[in-house]
């Protein structure tokens, strides 16, 4: 009776732990599903939507790594060659704006040290990065600076260190002599990227002076009030720090073609935010490689990656759908209590930006 006992409670313990064991390798099978598949899909951890970069591999990757994945994306390597047709036409139209002499005043700038500044050199892989604000340029300077071999990964970057170039292995072409410019201008693969030119204003204006990052306050402190102090219409008590700066101040600054020059002097680098790219790049005195358009990033990255030839060492994760998508009504809303006479006045500084990089001048808000 006992010993019957007995070997009725061993085998409930032996099916127990059978059952333990059944169900911690169910278990371990499907992480490594999940895994699998996460990592097909582009890791996901610590993604930041649209702009996060991955590198593959820091070291030359083997060919053998390389060749599954090609093969997984059928779909990806027609529509990479059908986007050199998009590359192309867009080099293509450049070229032609560049020689429009009705707009050359507002497409020809001279390589001064202000556009030397902006780019961005990495002599290992013999690429130039002309950088414009707020296109996810952060993300393509850590991908060259972890190219350049001063951090093994994105990741190890100090985020303080990505914008310290004295520090970060990414030199400015400013910084290198006259000769090694030129020669670096003749003979590297040069880029920039680009976005619709007044939603890229609004941008702007939403992340310096309405966000207003704490680590950046001049911008509230410094700039907006010598902007409102000249270009608000009505100065009420206390406007100057109460209601900040309004989109309809930041427009008529840019527009005025005079007097915007005077305080961009004052204002220094931080101008960066809402110069023409014309000013930033010299897009008609530098011969780009590749011109990106932000709103078809998805296509631009990759294109982009491989036309450097760096397609093999890094990759851009899919990116959100919409998020870097051209939005008409909000531009329509920020410019709806703008009047007429300023957005052309906008629009008259605006357009070589327009012209070159094939953006429709915005009728819907000029007529
Ligand atoms: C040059 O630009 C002006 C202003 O946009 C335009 O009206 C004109 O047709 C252009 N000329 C050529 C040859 O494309
Ligand atoms: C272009 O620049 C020249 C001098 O650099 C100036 O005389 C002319 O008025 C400018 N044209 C426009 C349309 O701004
Ligand atoms: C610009 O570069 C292309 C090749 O990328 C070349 O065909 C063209 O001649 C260059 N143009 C100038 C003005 O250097
Ligand atoms: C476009 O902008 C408007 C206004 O800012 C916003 O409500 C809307 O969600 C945006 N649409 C898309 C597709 O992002």
């Amino acid at each position: 009776m006992c010993e019957a006992m007995r070997h009725y409670w061993l085998l409930i313990g032996a099916c127990g732990w059978v059952l333990l064991i059944v169900m911690f390798l169910s278990k371990f099978i499907s992480f490594r599903a999940v895994d699998d598949y996460g990592e097909r899909a582009g890791s996901p951890s610590g993604t930041v939507p649209g702009t996060k970069v991955v590198v593959k591999s820091i070291r030359m990757s083997s060919p053998e790594k390389q060749a599954p994945k090609s093969s997984d994306q059928p779909t990806a390597v027609p529509t990479l060659a059908d986007w050199q047709s998009v590359a192309q036409k867009r080099i293509e139209l450049l070229s032609t704006v560049c020689k429009n002499s009705s707009l050359r005043n507002l497409t020809h700038v001279s390589i001064s040290k202000f556009v030397l500044d902006r780019i961005f050199v990495c002599d290992k892989h013999k690429i130039l990065f002309c950088q414009t604000p707020k296109v996810g340029n952060t993300q393509w300077k850590k991908v060259l600076i972890v190219l350049n071999g001063a951090f093994q990964t994105v990741e190890e970057i100090p985020e303080n260190l990505v914008h310290d170039h004295e520090k970060n292995g990414l030199p400015r072409l400013s910084s290198l002599t006259h000769q090694e410019i030129n020669h670096r201008l003749n003979t590297y693969f040069k880029f920039l990227i680009v976005r619709d030119p007044f939603e890229r204003l609004i941008s702007a204006f939403k992340d310096k002076f309405v966000k207003n990052p704490r680590f950046e306050p001049w911008y509230k402190h410094d700039i907006a009030p010598a902007i409102i102090w000249k270009y608000r219409k009505s100065h009420r008590n206390n406007d100057l720090d109460a209601s900040g700066l309004h989109f309809e101040d930041f427009v008529r600054y840019l527009g005025d073609v005079e007097g915007h020059r005077r305080m961009d002097r004052q204002f220094g680098e931080h101008i960066i935010h809402w110069v023409t790219y014309t000013e930033l790049c010299a897009p008609c005195t530098i011969n780009y490689s590749v011109v990106g358009h932000h709103e078809t990033l998805e296509k631009d990255a990759p294109y982009i990656l491989k036309a450097a030839g760096i397609d093999a060492l890094v990759t851009y994760p899919a990116i959100p759908p919409g998020i870097t998508r051209y939005n008409r009504t909000k531009v329509e809303h920020y410019f709806s209590g703008i009047s007429k006479r300023d957005v052309r006045r906008l629009y008259a500084r605006y357009q070589g930006d327009f012209h070159l990089f094939g953006y429709p001048s915005p009728d819907f808000l000029l007529n």
